[in-house]
C-alpha cells in the first residue's frame, strides 16, 4: 500500500516557523511509523531529522505525536493509522529540528525528584531484602522508560514548563514506596512544591499517552495521598 507520511518540519537554520511536508512511501500494514521515517530519511531526504535507537519499545527515544496522539513511533502500526499518517514533535518542549526536541528541562525535573535508591544503614552481609508483597507495590512504576510522552502530554505541563510533570512523579514514586529506601519524606516535601504533584488535574492524558501502561493517574494520587496524610504506605 502507498502511505502519505505528513512531517511536521523545522531546521533552525533555513526556517523562520515550521511547516508540513508529505512524502508518500511504499508501506506493508504491519510496518512501524518508525519503518516509515527511516524509509524517507534513506531513500527522499536524508536530512529527515528524529531520535530512535531500539526499534522495540525499550529505549523511549523515539516518542513523538502521531496522528495527534504521543506514541512510540516504533510502536505503532500503519495498519492502525490508515493510508494518511501525520507525525509532529512532542509539544511543551522546544523543537531542536524536526521531530527532535530539548529534552534538558524533562531531565532536569527528573533529577530534581531524587530518582535513587537512598539508604544509608550499613549494609547487611547478604543484601537489603523485601517481600514480594513488598516489592510489588512499586513494580508498576518501574517500568518507565523515560520516553516524555507523559509529561509532554500533560495540558498542565503545557500551561507552565516549571511543573515538574508526570515522568519525574512516576519516578519518584518508584522509589518513594521502595522499602528500602530512607528518603520518602524529603522526596514528598519536593513534590509538595507549587510546581510540584498539585498541579496535576486529573486529566488523565499521562496515563492515555504511557506506551508502558503505567497508572500515572494513580501513581501520582498515591504520591498526593503520602503528602496529605504524612504515611508513606
Ligand atoms: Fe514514558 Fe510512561 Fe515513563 Fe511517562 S511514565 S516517561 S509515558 S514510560
Ligand atoms: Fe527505542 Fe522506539 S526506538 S523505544
Amino acid at each position: 500500500m502507498q502511505v502519505t507520511l505528513r512531517v511536521r518540519r523545522f531546521d533552525p537554520e533555513k526556517d523562520k516557523r515550521p511547516h508540513m511536508q508529505s512524502f508518500v512511501v511504499e508501506a506493508e500494514p504491519t510496518d512501524q511509523v518508525l519503518d516509515l521515517l527511516n524509509r524517507v530519511k534513506d531513500y527522499q531526504d536524508g536530512s529527515l531529522t528524529y531520535r530512535r535507537s531500539c526499534g522495540h519499545g525499550i529505549c523511549g527515544s523515539d516518542a513523538m505525536r502521531i496522528n495527534g496522539r504521543n506514541r512510540l513511533a516504533c510502536k505503532v502500526l500503519v495498519r492502525d493509522l490508515g493510508a494518511t499518517i501525520t507525525v509532529e514533535p512532542l509539544m511543551g518542549l522546544s523543537v531542536i529540528k524536526d521531530l527532535v526536541v530539548d529534552l534538558k528541562p524533562f531531565f532536569e525535573h527528573y533529577k530534581s525528584v531524587m530518582p535513587y535508591l537512598v539508604n544509608d544503614e550499613p549494609a547487611p552481609a547478604r543484601e537489603r531484602l523485601q517481600t514480594p508483597a513488598q516489592r510489588l507495590r512499586y513494580d508498576d512504576t518501574t517500568k518507565c522508560i523515560l520516553c516524555a510522552a507523559c509529561t509532554t502530554g500533560c495540558p498542565s505541563f503545557w500551561a507552565n514548563g516549571e511543573y515538574v510533570g508526570p515522568a519525574a512523579i512516576v519516578q519518584a514514586h518508584r522509589f518513594t514506596f521502595d522499602s528500602r529506601d530512607r528518603a520518602g519524606a524529603e522526596r514528598l516535601q519536593i513534590l509538595n512544591d507549587r510546581m510540584g504533584v498539585w498541579r496535576c488535574h486529573d486529566i488523565f492524558n499521562c496515563t492515555e499517552a504511557c506506551p508502558r501502561e503505567i497508572e500515572i493517574t494513580k501513581a501520582i494520587g498515591e504520591v498526593k495521598l503520602a503528602i496529605a496524610t504524612g504515611r508513606i504506605e
